[in-house]
């Protein structure tokens, strides 16, 4: 099908970028500006997770070793997903993909459904600032909502703004394990970046700057569509 028989509506990007780069704290006000749907792979792992089964259990086990998840596996995931009505707009991806091989795949799967990629956002940040970011986070796992102890921290101490229910660490924010998923950011993902170049839709942002700061960035580079 050529470019202009594809569905121009609402906008489809992908986040790129290491462990504690920013990507869930974005990502909520992505899906404001442009009435689109959130999918984090990390939240659909966590959830599936969970589950008392073996599947549950081999999920949780990877995470915790700070290694990637089967990529047909997430693939999967995201496919199912990606059929939520709230995803008919367009969406922001936040950690998938993260192989060449899921970019490839996620490809094949927008152009069965007359989509293409719209950008592809690199958070780009030192190494370093990973782990005062994830050492500090606070998530409220049901709805994915995310904290930090000193750079943006909850009203009343570990306990969510709008719900009131308890705040967790991740259980794979621990300094070896964060270490580990640097490592495979480096040697699994850095290639994504390239796949994206090569395609003239990557944009690079200086995520070591303030969550306000990184904002503006996005939004300069995905400027509201006029209705
Ligand atoms: P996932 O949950 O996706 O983790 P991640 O990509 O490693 O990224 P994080 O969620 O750690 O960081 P983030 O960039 O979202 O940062 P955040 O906004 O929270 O994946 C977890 C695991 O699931 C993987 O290790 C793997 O096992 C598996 N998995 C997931 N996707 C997969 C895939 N596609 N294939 C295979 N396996 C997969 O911010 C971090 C902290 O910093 C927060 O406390 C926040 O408040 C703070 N902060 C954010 N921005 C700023 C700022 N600008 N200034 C100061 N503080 C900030
Ligand atoms: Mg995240």
């Amino acid at each position: 099908m050529s470019d202009d028989k594809k569905d121009s509506s609402g906008i489809h990007v992908v986040l790129l970028g290491p462990p504690g780069s920013g990507k869930g704290t974005q990502s909520p006000m992505l899906v404001k500006e442009h009435n689109i749907c959130h999918l984090s792979s990390g939240d659909i792992l966590r959830s599936a997770a969970t589950a008392q089964t073996p599947l549950g259990q081999e999920v949780n086990k990877i995470i915790n070793e700070g290694k990637l998840v089967p990529d047909d596996l997430i693939v999967e995931l995201i496919k199912e997903n990606l059929k939520r009505p709230e995803c008919k707009n367009g969406f922001v991806l936040d950690g998938f993909p993260r192989t060449v091989d899921q970019a490839k795949q996620l490809d094949s799967m927008l152009s069965q459904n007359n989509k293409k990629l719209d950008r592809a956002l690199h958070f780009q940040i030192n190494d370093d600032l990973l782990f005062e970011r994830s050492a500090g986070r606070l998530l409220h796992p049901a709805s994915g909502r995310i904290y930090h102890r000193t750079f943006s921290p909850p009203r009343q101490s570990m306990l969510d703004d709008i719900t009131g229910e308890p705040l967790v660490r991740r259980t794979d924010d621990k300094e070896d394990v964060m270490k580990k998923r640097i490592r495979s950011y480096h040697e699994q993902t850095s290639p994504v970046l390239k796949y994206y170049k090569d395609r003239n839709i990557l944009s690079t942002i200086d995520a070591s700057l303030s969550k306000e700061s990184v904002w503006e960035q996005i939004k300069e580079i995905l400027p509201r569509k006029a209705l």
